[in-house]
C-alpha cells in the first residue's frame, strides 16, 4: 500500500521504515530540510540499533523515500500518518501545534479520498479536532477519513517493538478506513492481536498505557525508599511480585527514575485533559512526584558517601534517559548533575552514544571522557545513572584503581549486587537494597 508519514523523527522514521519492510511502499515526510538530506545522503540523524541497515535495504528496495513536500506524498499515498512532536507546554498541556499544522496543510491539499492517521500522542478527542480542522480548510466534498493508530515502541528496541508488537491499536469512525487500516497491517496480523476500537478508546489507551507504565516504575521506587528502612532487597520484593502474572516483572526495576521524551510528557498532559473532563488525576501526581524526588535521593546517596560534596569530583557513567539511544530528552542524568553542580561538586561523564546531545543542555563545565575509566581517574565517587551494557561489563579492577581512595560507587541502576561490590573493596551503594 502507498503511504506517508509526516514527522520523520524517532516514531516517524522507524514506523516509515518498518512499513516499508513489511512490503508498503513509503515515503517520509519532514519540514527539517536539514533531516530530510541528511536521510536522502544516506545518514540516520538518530540512533537506534538495527535501523541504518532497514532503511538502507528498503531504500535500494525502492519502497521508501524521503521528502519534504506533503502535496507530492499526499497525491501518492492511500493513508497519511502524522507522527510530528507533541511537546509539552508551560502547563503540562500537550502542545498540538504540529499535528494542527499538519492536518492543514494535508487539508489543503487532499487529492482525493485518504486516511489521516494520528500516530502522534495525543490527548483523547485529538481526533475530532482534527477532523474540524480538516473539514475547516479542505475544499468543499473532500472526501477523507480520521484514524488513531498510535505507537508504543521503544527507543532503543524500536524496530524490533514495530515489527513484533505487543498489540496493534486501530481507532476508526468508518468501515473504509478500517479496511484500509487492516490491509496495512495484514503482514502483521498473525503474530499480534489487532484491535479496533472507536478513536477516542485508541487515543486513551496510549495515555493510559504509558502512565501505568511510569506508575508501575514509580511504584517501585516508593517501595525501595522503604526497603531502605529496611533489611529488605528492592531486587528481591520486585522479583517476588513479578512471579504474579498479574502483577508481571517488566517495569519494576528500581532506580534513578524514569525519563525521556514520552513518560514525562504522557503524564503531565493526561493529567490535564483528565482536569479538563473534570476529573482530577490525583493519582499521576504522586507518579511524577515520586519520580521527581527520585533523583534527588540519588544525589543525598552522593552526599551520605562523601558528606560534603564541595570540591569532590564526580565520575557520571551514562547521560541517555536509558541505555541504547543517544536521546536526551528528560534524561534523569540532568536534573541529578545539576544538582550536583549547585552542591559544588565537579562533574567528568560519559556516555557511549549521548554525549555529543547532552554537550548541547547540560553545563560547559562538565568534562566528558571517552569511556568509564578515564571518567573513573581520580574521581572520588562513581555515579551509574544508565544501565548501559558495558557498564555492567566493564573491569572493576581497573575501575577500583582509577577512583580515589576509597574507592566508592552509588549504583542508580541497581546493575551491580552489593555483596560483590563489597568483596571487591568497593563503598557501594544502591538503590533499595
Ligand atoms: P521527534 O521530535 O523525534 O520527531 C518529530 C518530527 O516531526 C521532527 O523531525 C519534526 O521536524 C517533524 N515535524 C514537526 N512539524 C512538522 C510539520 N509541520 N511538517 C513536517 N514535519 C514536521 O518526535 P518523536 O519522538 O518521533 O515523537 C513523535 C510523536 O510520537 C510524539 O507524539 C510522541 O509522544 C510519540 N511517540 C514517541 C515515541 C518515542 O519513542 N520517541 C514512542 C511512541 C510515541
Ligand atoms: C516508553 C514506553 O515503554 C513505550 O511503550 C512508548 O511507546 C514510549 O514510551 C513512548 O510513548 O514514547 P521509552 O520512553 O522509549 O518507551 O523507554 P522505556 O523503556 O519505557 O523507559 C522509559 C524510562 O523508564 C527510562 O528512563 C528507563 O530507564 C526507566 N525505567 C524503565 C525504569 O526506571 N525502570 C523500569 O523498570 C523500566
Amino acid at each position: 500500500m502507498k503511504t506517508a508519514i509526516v514527522g520523520t523523527g524517532y516514531v516517524g522514521l522507524v514506523s516509515g521504515t518498518c512499513f516499508a519492510e513489511l512490503g508498503h511502499e513509503v515515503i517520509c515526510v519532514d519540514n527539517n530540510e536539514e533531516k530530510v538530506k541528511i536521510l536522502r545522503e544516506g545518514g540516520i540523524p538518530i540512533y537506534e540499533p538495527g535501523l541504518k541497515e532497514l532503511v538502507e535495504k528498503n531504500v535500494k528496495a525502492g519502497r521508501l523515500s524521503f521528502s519534504t513536500d506533503i502535496k507530492k506524498a499526499l497525491e501518492k499515498s492511500e493513508v497519511i500518518f502524522v507522527a510530528v512532536n507533541t511537546p509539552p507546554l508551560p502547563d503540562g498541556s500537550a502542545d498540538l501545534c504540529y499535528v494542527e499544522a499538519v492536518s492543514r496543510e494535508i487539508a489543503q491539499n487532499l487529492p482525493g479520498y485518504r486516511v489521516v492517521v494520528s500516530k502522534s500522542t495525543v490527548p483523547v478527542e485529538t481526533g475530532k479536532w482534527i477532523k474540524k480542522t480538516i473539514d475547516r480548510y479542505a475544499p468543499e466534498g473532500a472526501e477523507y477519513d480520521v484514524a488513531s493508530n498510535p505507537e508504543f515502541l521503544r527507543e532503543g528496541k524500536a524496530v524490533d517493538d514495530f515489527l513484533n508488537p505487543d498489540r496493534v491499536v486501530i481507532g476508526v469512525e468508518s468501515q473504509r478506513a478500517k479496511e484500509k487500516m487492516l490491509e496495512l497491517y495484514e503482514p502483521l496480523k498473525e503474530k499480534t492481536e489487532i484491535l479496533v476500537t472507536n478513536i477516542e478508546s485508541a487515543e486513551l489507551i496510549k495515555h493510559a498505557s504509558n502512565s501505568f507504565l511510569a506508575m508501575k516504575i514509580s511504584y517501585i521506587n516508593a517501595i525501595a525508599n522503604i526497603c531502605e528502612r529496611t533489611e529488605a532487597d528492592v531486587q528481591e520484593v520486585a522479583r517476588g511480585m513479578g512471579l504474579d502474572e498479574r502483577i508481571g516483572n517488566h517495569f519494576l526495576q528500581a532506580g534513578a527514575g524514569f525519563g525521556g521524551s514520552c513518560f514525562p510528557k504522557d503524564l503531565s498532559a493526561f493529567i490535564d485533559i483528565a482536569a479538563k473532563l473534570g476529573y482530577d488525576f490525583n493519582l499521576l501526581r504522586e507518579v511524577e512526584k515520586i519520580n521527581t524526588d527520585q533523583k534527588k535521593h540519588i544525589v543525598e546517596k552522593c552526599k551520605n558517601t562523601l558528606w560534603n560534596l564541595k570540591g569532590k569530583k564526580i565520575a557520571v557513567l551514562g547521560l541517555a534517559f536509558k541505555p541504547d539511544t543517544d536521546d536526551m530528552r528528560n534524561a534523569p542524568a540532568i536534573d541529578i548533575i545539576n544538582d550536583l553542580l549547585k552542591e559544588g561538586a565537579s562533574i567528568k561523564a560519559c556516555d557511549p552514544q549521548a554525549a555529543a546531545n547532552a554537550k548541547k543542555i547540560l553545563p560547559d563545565s562538565v568534562e566528558y571522557c571517552a569511556d568509564a575509566y578515564e571518567t573513573a581517574q581520580g574521581c572520588d565517587l562513581l555515579l551509574i545513572v544508565t544501565d548501559w551494557e558495558e557498564y555492567r561489563n566493564m573491569d572493576l579492577g581497573r575501575i577500583k584503581k582509577a577512583l580515589n581512595d576509597p574507592p566508592s560507587i552509588v549504583d542508580g541502576r541497581n546493575i551491580f549486587d552489593p555483596e560483590d561490590m563489597k568483596k571487591r573493596g568497593f563503598h557501594y551503594t544502591g538503590v533499595g537494597r
